[in-house]
């Protein structure tokens, strides 16, 4: 990791995360703050409440995002970036090992509000541009992809041949470019949403029926989307849900010897409704 992007310092013996990243040279604060100064339609943990961090790092981004009402799940895979996932684990902040490659990702359809790629080293535009089309599969319409690198706003050979075949890949299916901008430190992001665009060629479907301004409140998308992979109704998602908040009330806070206050992070290993 490179010293001056800050993401970890040891002092004394423990780890500091101090909020660094390739793209936040002010930090995380500054750095989501200036999201939503650039687009002010992006009210974090209001209308944007589910975000998935692409080549997260140590995951500061999702991590800051937890104060603002926001859940991300954060990905990187296993390369040169040691244990990156170990550390954001290790921090609370929900991460997991994953890649854009050649298989689909392990989330659903429409799952999340906005992606986010500070310099995640993608290749979006490879292969036909099928990277990015996994991006439009777990983006829910309407969402926003954020594309925090240096394409944006550098202007050598390099990077202008990879804005100009961005540009045209996400105009080919339909996304339209909503902001553009350089912060303070000279890094640009750019933002592209995949709602109300007109259909053209697109081969992203909108849902059927009437089209939402915004998503429902979290809570109630918990029992108004029908789970794709099994089958349940809204009865049978509400009542897991009030099975779970009774037995872990009743039984795992107030009957296990454990320390709730040590643990940050649980796998459920049979999650069913995520109840
Ligand atoms: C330069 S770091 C940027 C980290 C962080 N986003 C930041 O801005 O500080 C690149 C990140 O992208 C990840 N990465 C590289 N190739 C990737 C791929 N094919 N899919 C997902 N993440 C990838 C790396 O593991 C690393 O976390």
């Amino acid at each position: 990791m490179l010293k001056e992007q800050n993401w970890v310092k040891k002092e004394g013996e423990f780890l500091v995360f101090p909020g660094g990243g390739t793209q936040f040279k002010y930090g995380v604060t500054h750095y989501v703050e200036f999201i939503e100064k650039a687009l002010p339609v992006i009210k974090w943990g209001k209308n944007i409440r589910v975000v998935l961090d692409v080549g997260c790092g140590v995951a500061s981004f999702g991590g800051f995002l937890l104060d603002k009402d926001v859940i991300t799940m954060s990905f990187a895979p296993k390369d040169e970036h040691e244990a990156q996932i170990q550390f954001a684990l290790e921090r609370g902040i929900p991460a997991t090992l994953s890649v854009i490659g050649t298989q689909q990702l392990t989330f659903p359809t429409n799952a999340f509000d906005l992606i986010h790629c500070a310099r995640c080293r993608v290749h979006w535009d490879a292969d036909g541009g099928k990277p990015l089309l996994e991006l439009n599969r777990v983006l829910r319409p309407g969402g926003f992809f954020i594309w925090s690198a240096t394409p944006v706003y550098r202007d050598n050979d390099r990077d202008s041949k990879i804005w100009t075949a961005i540009v045209s890949l996400t105009k080919s299916i339909c996304w339209k470019v909503v902001a553009k901008t350089v912060d303070s430190s000279g890094r640009g992001l750019e933002v592209n949403a995949s709602w109300y665009a007109p259909l053209r060629q697109c081969i992203s479907k909108l849902p059927s029926g009437g089209v939402q301004k915004w998503p429902e409140l979290w809570h109630k998308q918990l029992v108004s989307v029908k789970p794709q992979s099994v089958s349940a109704d809204t009865k049978t998602s509400k009542k897991d849900t009030e099975k779970w908040s009774e037995i872990v009330s009743d039984v795992y806070l107030e009957r296990l010897a454990v320390n709730w206050y040590s643990v940050r992070n649980v796998m459920d290993m049979n999650t069913g409704f995520g109840g």
